[in-house]
């Protein structure tokens, strides 16, 4: 067995986008490449953890050492994350889509007539939220992205006691940062400790670095 300051833990990690379908060939999605989720399980992988991914659909190689089970819809990814449970730290990197498609099409939907297809949509499931706010169970350290466009902060701060995890990463992603896709993120670590922002690092740098601070937190460099 690997060594390491998170030996013997086991570490859930999500990542990339899910796809909700709207008939078999259409269907919602975010945008997201999983790089970053990617990087983190390999890094926790590389500390010594037990780690398991649970990945919406990427163009990534599964990362060595790591236990990859991947997925389409955020409810397969909640129905995925609850059978690797339990887990001493989970991180939820996912683009997760917010909403679904009611009622999804047996068949493609036809370009007939005037009116194009109204799609009515309905809430998917928090997957973080709802481990979070969990009595029994729950992973004692949870960790939270929060892609925001403005007030990265402020809004992270809110994510925090909304989503009842322990710690948020919160990045900027308005499109003229580049981080979408792209191999660098500047991020800022939001928890009840206060805010800490980190330099503009490589994806896989951001990745190892939290895992760090992550073993320091989960009382690892104690064992
Ligand atoms: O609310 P928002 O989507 O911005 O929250 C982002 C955080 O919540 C991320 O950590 C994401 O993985 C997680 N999330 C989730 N399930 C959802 C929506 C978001 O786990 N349905």
């Amino acid at each position: 067995a690997p060594s390491g300051p998170l030996k013997g833990k086991h570490v859930l990690v999500t990542a990339g986008p899910t796809h909700e379908p709207i008939d078999p060939v259409r269907y919602i999605a975010n945008r997201s490449s999983g790089k970053q989720g990617y990087a983190i399980a390999r890094a926790a992988a590389e500390a010594g953890a037990r780690v398991t991914l649970v990945s919406g659909p990427v163009d990534l190689a599964d990362p060595p050492g790591v236990s990859v089970v991947r997925v389409e819809s955020a409810r397969d990814m909640l129905a995925s994350v609850e059978i690797a449970l339990p887990a001493d730290i989970g991180i939820f990197a996912a683009a997760v889509a917010d909403w679904r498609v009611v009622h999804e099409g047996a068949q493609k939907l036809k370009k007939i007539g005037e009116a194009s297809p109204a799609l009515s949509l309905v809430e998917n499931p928090d997957i973080l939220a709802t481990l979070s706010h969990r009595k029994e169970g729950r992973p004692p350290l949870m960790v939270g992205f929060a892609a925001e466009t403005e007030n990265v902060i402020e809004n992270a701060k809110q994510k925090l006691l909304r989503k009842g995890c322990d710690l948020i990463v919160a990045n900027d992603v308005s499109t003229a940062t580049g981080v979408m896709g792209g191999d660098q993120n500047t991020v800022h670590l939001v928890s009840a400790a206060g805010v800490e922002t980190w330099p503009t690092l490589a994806k896989t740098d951001v990745a190892r670095k939290l895992v760090e601070h992550l073993s320091v937190l989960a009382g690892a460099s104690k064992a």
